[in-house]
């Protein structure tokens, strides 16, 4: 009774409620469909929320909605706020999306449920014919689909980073280096190990995300046209450049992090700092008292120090800029032109600043330390930024550039047949 009394609603049999609706909302589990008063339901604007698991998918290429359809010819069935969550719409909690896929093929049924959705507070998105049903009951199975390509991409990259550096600073360190094996450099797995390989992989999967543009417009060039499709592993590759750009920000921000932990003279970096203070002192070893050299760091960096962590810095800033703008809320906001300039232009600049960041850090053995003959995670971060940058310095060429810009805005095409 309160819940009458709150909302207005009225009690009425089955029949008198669905004759006075101008829409009914068909809230049912499909297999229940053939038990609801069909000859009711005749003529009748029927809203379809239903979803369908893998078992049933699997059993009828048809989706809940056409089913439905079929069974009431003379209705106009509209699939709609399946992806919505009742339990949420009922508590007023926050959902992943405010957008709700709707399709029908009754033009009148198609613009009374917009109006509905937009009275709710969602956003419609009209998807077509009812028969987009289909792809509409598949959203709420999606698990992570567009983001599985890019995480396998980046968890291969990484684990084979992390098993380089072990045989690096672990195996070769011990074998190359050291008289006696010294099982202490193995507590690096965990922290040093980790924290290297996250600025490492970062680097690189950045290097890869501006890396697919590169080879988009060569390929346009080669071409003499935009109109012809890329091969499948570049369109994929384009596609997966927002997942990847968003999992290198996580990976960035944590080695950040992590790093102001690690950043300290003691810990390998003394070339980062400001040379120690040598003192002759009097130190106590195991009670006893001893004359020592002593060296006192100093906690400032040098220049070289001030510059490496400031361009980190730097490039975890531009990233974080990058990573706001790709919100959805966010991104609605910007004009096409600002939001392009902050995924290319703010993006390159910190391909750049991250590339010197690790530049600055490794300057010393940069070329030389080839332990065990093979390099540091250092230097092989830089293979595919450098690549890129050498990709871009070669598109910027002013008539490259130009034939680039031409192509691109549809005045040259050589047709697509020849391309
Ligand atoms: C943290 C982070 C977040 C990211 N978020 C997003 C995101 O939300 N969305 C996203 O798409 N990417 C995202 N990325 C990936 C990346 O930043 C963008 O894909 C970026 O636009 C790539 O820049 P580019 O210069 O390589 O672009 P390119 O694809 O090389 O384009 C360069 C210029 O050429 C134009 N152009 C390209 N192809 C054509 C064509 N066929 N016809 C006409 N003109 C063309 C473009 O409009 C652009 O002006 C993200 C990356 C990171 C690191
Ligand atoms: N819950 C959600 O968040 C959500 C979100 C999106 C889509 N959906 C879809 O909405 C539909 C209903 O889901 P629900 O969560 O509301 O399920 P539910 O709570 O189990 O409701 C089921 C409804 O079906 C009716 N029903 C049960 N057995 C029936 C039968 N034998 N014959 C006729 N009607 C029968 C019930 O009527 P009585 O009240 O008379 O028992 C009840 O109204 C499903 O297709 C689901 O996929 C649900
Ligand atoms: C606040 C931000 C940052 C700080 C404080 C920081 C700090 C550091 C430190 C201390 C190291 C040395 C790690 C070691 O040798 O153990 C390092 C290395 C590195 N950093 Fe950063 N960094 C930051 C951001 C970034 C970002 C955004 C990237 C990539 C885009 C990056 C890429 C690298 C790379 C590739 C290395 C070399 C790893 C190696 O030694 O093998 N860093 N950084």
């Amino acid at each position: 009774m309160r819940l009458i009394e709150a909302t207005g609603a009225t009690i009425a049999s089955q029949a008198d409620a669905i004759n006075s609706a101008e829409l009914v909302v068909v809230a049912v589990a499909r297999r229940f469909y053939d038990a609801l008063p069909l000859a009711l339901l005749q003529n009748k604007v029927l809203v379809d929320v239903s979803n369908r698991d893998d078992a049933v998918r699997r059993r009828s290429v048809l989706s809940n909605a056409e089913y439905l359809q079929e069974l009431v010819p003379s209705a106009r069935v509209v699939k709609a706020f399946n992806v919505l969550s009742a339990y949420l719409l009922e508590t007023g909690g926050i959902q992943g999306s405010k957008e709700v896929p709707l399709a029908t093929d009754s033009e009148s049924a198609r613009a009374k449920v917009v109006q509905t959705v937009r009275d709710l507070g969602f956003t419609p998105v009209d998807m077509g014919p009812l028969r987009q049903a289909r792809h509409i009951e598949d959203i709420p199975l999606h698990f992570f689909r567009q983001w599985r390509g890019a995480f396998i991409v980046v968890a291969v990259i990484f684990l084979v980073g992390y098993v380089l550096n072990f045989i690096k600073f672990q195996l070769c360190h011990n074998l190359t280096k050291n008289e006696t094996w010294d099982w202490s450099v193995f507590k690096q797995i965990l922290m040093t190990n980790f924290n290297r390989n996250l600025g490492v992989v970062a680097l690189t999967i950045l290097g890869a995300v501006y890396m697919a543009g590169i080879i988009a417009a060569f390929l346009q060039l080669y071409r003499g046209t935009k109109y012809a499709r890329f091969p499948a592993w570049l369109d994929r590759w384009l596609r997966m450049r927002k997942q990847l750009g968003l999992l290198m920000l996580a990976m960035a921000a944590t080695h950040g992090c992590m790093s102001l932990g690690i950043y300290h003279p003691h810990h390998q970096y003394d070339w980062l700092f400001e040379p120690p203070k040598t003192v002759r002192a009097e130190v106590k070893v195991n009670g006893t008292f001893e004359v020592q050299t002593v060296d006192i760091w100093q906690h400032h960096p040098n220049w070289r120090g001030e510059v490496f962590l400031t361009l980190g810095a730097v490039t975890l800033c531009l990233l974080s800029i990058l990573g706001i703008s790709s919100l959805p809320s966010v991104t609605d906001r910007l004009t096409w032109r600002e939001f392009s300039f902050i995924q290319s232009k703010l993006g390159w600049t910190a391909l750049v600043a991250g590339f010197l960041h690790n530049l600055v850090l490794g300057w010393d053995y940069m070329l030389t330390a080839y332990d065990c003959y093979f390099p540091t995670g250092l230097q092989y971060a830089l293979y595919l930024p450098l690549l890129c940058f050498i990709g871009k310095l070669i598109l910027l060429v002013p008539p490259v550039n130009r034939r680039l810009v031409n192509i691109r805005s549809g005045l040259i095409s050589r047709p697509v047949s020849q391309a």
